[in-house]
């Protein structure tokens, strides 16, 4: 005991220097005075009278400390400002007083004894550093506790917050803690108080990617430096390898988000954000906490831990999936009575739909649009067989540069036909693209008659007559690539042929009809700057 008070004595000596200047009320003096003889008994009346407070249960030895905390009450209160300073005062307030406010923490005998009656504190804004303050949580009657603005770190006491049964108000935002890892404990936290009460916090996810890799694919055939092939190939095993990633790089975790976060995105799923509707699906379009853009494939219903674990897995597919014309999945929900697909809208201008029926843009940028297409189906067979994809013009999405951006993928075990069918795919997106006709709204057979017709007329010869009205006046190098893409176009459609073109046979084709076009030099001169970028990126990272 007599240790114990020699060091607090010494302890509040220091402190009293550090603080004498801007603490000008005597509390260290009071502190370090002995309780006056009358202090047992004083105690036993206020505890026959409220037998609640703290204090009452504790035993005789501890009564230095109870004295020194209902000094520190005192001034405590006044300190708050509370209106009428005696044993039950209602809030603590130490916001934005930096020098006060690590003081009275550091009187845990205070905490110890905190007042019942207290029913709000608030520390924000004073640069507390360490860890979570935990003591402060002793104050279990709390309804609001502000800890915003400060500079804490480490775990968030949740188990705690628990306890906390009256905690209605909590701000956490601006403090630099350690993420929540149990996602459990994420969705407690949102479900309870705001996801405006840990902004910035550090403990809920920040959906910033740990890396972004330019993907470095080359597919044009052209002549590539040997160092930049190199290179290339590094990038590429890099994009191609998730595993040689360090884990620090493949947080998975980040690609988690809760119906929560997904309202607040979207406005609580409002009609303003809605963009499609089906049977099973809504798509809104939202934006994240950070700002992100983003489209979000909602699903509601009833998910047994099965069929959201598949989900899952295939969602952690898509997530890994990183090529510059498909669009980023970003991540997904899980809950189980809500499944969505988040992802990246920040680059989409438009659909190659609405760009094509709206502007009626010109020859080269449709065939750049094609050939990144093509690019995309490409990485998708070679590195990721099993997804699929909806092609058409209205799920390719197009950047403000007219960069396609494949979307609405589809997870599965690859089938045996599984080219043929996006052969046929990209025949028919090819032959919309030269047309500006809708296989599914211009012809009353759809697909199949929308085909056929072009079929008929090429073979009569009359080939101009099929392209885009609003591309009459073409230079003659454009029509010639045109037909070749017209013949392209038809080879991929030919259902009843048994000889499909491969994808990479098309793409042959492809590189072929542009070699000689205008915009592939210009892709080329842009590809050529993208890797000499992406490589220093990718040294960067190696
Ligand atoms: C003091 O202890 C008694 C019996 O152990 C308990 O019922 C009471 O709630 C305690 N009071 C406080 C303030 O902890
Ligand atoms: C203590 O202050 C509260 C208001 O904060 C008041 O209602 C109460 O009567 C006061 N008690 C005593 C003993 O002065
Ligand atoms: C935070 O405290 C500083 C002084 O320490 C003050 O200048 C600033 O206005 C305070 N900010 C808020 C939001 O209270
Ligand atoms: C919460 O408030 C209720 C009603 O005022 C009270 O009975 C209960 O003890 C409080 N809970 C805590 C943990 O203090
Ligand atoms: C804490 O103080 C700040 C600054 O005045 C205020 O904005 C905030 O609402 C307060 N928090 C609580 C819980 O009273
Ligand atoms: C959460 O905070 C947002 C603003 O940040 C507010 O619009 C919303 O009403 C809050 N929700 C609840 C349940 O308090
Ligand atoms: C928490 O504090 C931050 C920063 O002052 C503020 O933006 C946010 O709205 C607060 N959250 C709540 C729930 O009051």
């Amino acid at each position: 005991m007599a240790l114990t008070i020699s060091k607090t004595a010494i302890i509040l000596t220091i402190l009293a220097s550090i603080i004498s200047s801007s603490l000008s009320s005597p509390i260290i003096d009071e502190l370090n005075q002995p309780p006056p003889p009358d202090f047992s008994s004083t105690l036993s009346a206020n505890c026959l009278r409220d037998p609640s407070l703290r204090y009452c249960n504790s035993t005789t030895s501890d009564l230095l400390n109870i004295f020194k905390s209902t000094i520190v009450s005192k001034h405590l209160c006044i300190a708050s400002q509370n209106p009428n300073c005696n044993l039950s005062f209602s809030f603590i307030n130490l916001h934005s007083t930096p020098t006060l406010a690590p003081l009275y923490l550091s009187f845990s005998f205070f905490w110890k004894y905190c007042p019942t009656s207290i029913l709000s504190i608030n520390l924000s804004n004073n640069s507390l550093k360490g860890p979570f303050p935990s003591h402060v949580l002793q104050c279990m009657q709390i309804h609001a506790l502000d800890l915003s603005h400060n500079a804490l770190s480490g775990h968030a006491p949740l188990e705690a917050f628990k306890l906390l049964t009256n905690l209605s108000f909590l701000n956490l935002s601006y403090n630099h803690f350690s993420e929540i890892t149990d996602e459990k404990d994420e969705y407690f936290l949102i479900k309870r108080f705001n996801s405006s009460s840990f902004i910035h916090s550090g403990l809920l996810l920040s959906h910033h990617h740990g890396f972004k890799v330019t993907t470095s694919i080359f597919l044009l055939v052209g002549v590539l430096v040997f160092a930049v092939s190199v290179v290339g190939f590094l990038g590429r095993l890099f994009v191609r390898r998730p595993d040689y990633l360090p884990s620090i790089l493949r947080r998975r975790r980040h690609n988690k988000y809760t119906p929560a976060m997904l309202k607040a995105a979207t406005g609580g799923f409002s009609d303003d954000n809605l963009v499609e509707k089906s049977e099973r699906w809504e798509i809104y379009r939202g934006r994240l906490r950070d700002g992100t853009e983003v489209g979000i494939r909602v699903q509601r219903g009833r998910f047994s831990r099965v069929s959201r674990n598949a989900f899952v897995e295939e969602c952690r597919v898509l997530a890994m999936m990183e090529h510059e014309n498909l669009v980023k999945v970003l991540g997904w929900c899980d809950n189980r009575d809500l499944i969505a697909v988040v992802s990246d809208q920040r680059t989409s201008v438009c659909s190659v739909e609405e760009w094509l029926v709206g502007s009626s843009p010109p020859w080269n940028h449709r065939l750049k649009v094609c050939i990144g297409v093509m690019q995309g189906l490409r990485y998708l067979q070679q590195q990721w067989p099993q997804v699929g994809c909806d092609l058409r013009t209205s799920n390719v999405m197009l950047s403000q540069e007219l960069n396609p951006l494949i979307s609405k993928f589809r997870v599965g075990t690859k089938q045996n036909n599984a080219e043929a069918k996006i052969v046929y795919k990209f025949g028919l997106f090819l032959l919309e693209m030269i047309t500006n006709k809708n296989p599914r709204e211009d012809f009353g057979g759809g697909e199949e008659e929308f085909v056929g017709w072009i079929n008929k007329v090429y073979n009569h010869g009359h080939s101009r007559t099929l392209i885009d009205e609003k591309l009459r006046v073409i230079s003659s190098q454009a029509y010639e690539e045109m037909k070749r893409a017209l013949s392209i176009g038809l080879a991929c459609t030919a259902v009843k042929s048994d000889s499909l073109p491969t994808i990479d046979e098309i793409f042959l084709m492809f590189s072929r009809i542009s070699a000689s076009s205008q915009v592939v030099h210009k892709i080329h001169a842009e590809r050529k700057k993208e890797l000499s970028k992406s490589s220093h990126h990718g040294l960067h990272i190696l």
